[in-house]
């Protein structure tokens, strides 16, 4: 075993120790809910719980390709929700900030399309954003971009956007987000052996239902401690001796983290802004 005990405090005195060098950090929608952004799996308040106004066939339609080519309008009517710009990143963003300030972060992959883990200051270059973002949008026929500023004037109208490329292709244009039925970035791949590389994962607010994103937890090493933070135990975690399951709120556990830290002060300043 690495920890004295599977408990927040061995996590802190772990990580105090220098041993903990090379952080990898796995996140989903559950460390946004805090910033009024649903997740999409949780049962009542959650995003697919409440598309049945849309008439979809199922909830995950709103997200797949081959049905956004027929039908883009339900995914438009969810793009105006969840939009960036009107959120503000979570003690959870924040705490993975002060991971990469003190030389720790190794690398942040992230599900979440919302862009909060670049607003919260966590360097570009640590971060792979596995399931594309609202960053950027291009036609799906001819691939050709967008621009940002019209594409949020669409979005707010709650209209669907067509390319404008002379020649007439009026394709559909959909933002960088990477729906079910397309590929993830090279760079998730490229970067997966960073988790083959870490010394401790901290997993936050995912239910690793997703594949290949959900599959990277496993390919840490087997001493290496992985951490939980979620309402509830998800995936493989738990299974390995050294696992800690931080059930609950996402962000008052790593409160708790940062208090055993002593970092508390640091993050709430650094959260407060
Ligand atoms: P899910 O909605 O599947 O899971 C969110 C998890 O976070 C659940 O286990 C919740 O219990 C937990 N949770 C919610 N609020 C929390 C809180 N305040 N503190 C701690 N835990 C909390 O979201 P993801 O796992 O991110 O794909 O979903 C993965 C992918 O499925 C998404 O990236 C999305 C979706 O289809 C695309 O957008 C393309």
């Amino acid at each position: 075993k690495t920890l004295s005990s599977r408990s927040i405090s061995a996590v802190a005195e772990y990580i105090l120790s220098g041993r903990a060098k090379r952080i990898v950090v796995m996140t989903g929608a559950g460390i946004s809910t805090a910033a009024g952004i649903p997740d999409f799996r949780s049962p009542d308040t959650g995003l697919y719980a409440n598309l049945a106004s849309l008439d979809l066939p199922e909830p995950e339609a709103v997200f797949d390709l081959s049905f956004f080519k027929v039908n883009p309008r339900p995914f438009y009517v969810l793009a105006r929700e969840l939009y960036p710009g009107n959120y503000h990143p979570t003690v959870s963003h924040v705490f993975v900030r002060l991971l990469a300030e003190k030389g720790l972060l190794h690398h942040l992959f992230t599900q979440n399309i919302d862009c909060l883990e670049r607003e919260a200051g966590i360097p570009a270059n640590k971060i792979i954003e596995a399931h594309g973002s609202f960053a950027s949008q291009r036609c799906i026929e001819c691939k050709k971009e967008f621009d940002g500023a019209k594409m949020k004037e669409f979005v707010s109208r709650g209209e669907v956007p067509r390319c404008e490329e002379e020649g007439g292709c009026k394709g559909l244009v959909k933002p960088d987000i990477v729906f079910f039925g397309e590929q993830l970035p090279k760079a998730f791949f490229d970067r997966r052996e960073m988790v083959e590389q870490a010394d401790l994962v901290l997993v936050m607010g995912t239910s690793l239902q997703v594949h290949p994103f959900a599959g990277l937890v496993n390919l840490a090493e087997e001493r290496v401690p992985r951490v939980l933070f979620n309402l509830e135990r998800v995936g493989s975690m738990g299974s390995q001796a050294d696992d800690v399951l931080v059930l609950g709120d996402c962000d008052e556990g790593v409160r708790k983290l940062a208090d055993e830290l002593g970092w508390r002060e640091e993050l709430e300043e650094k959260w407060r802004g």
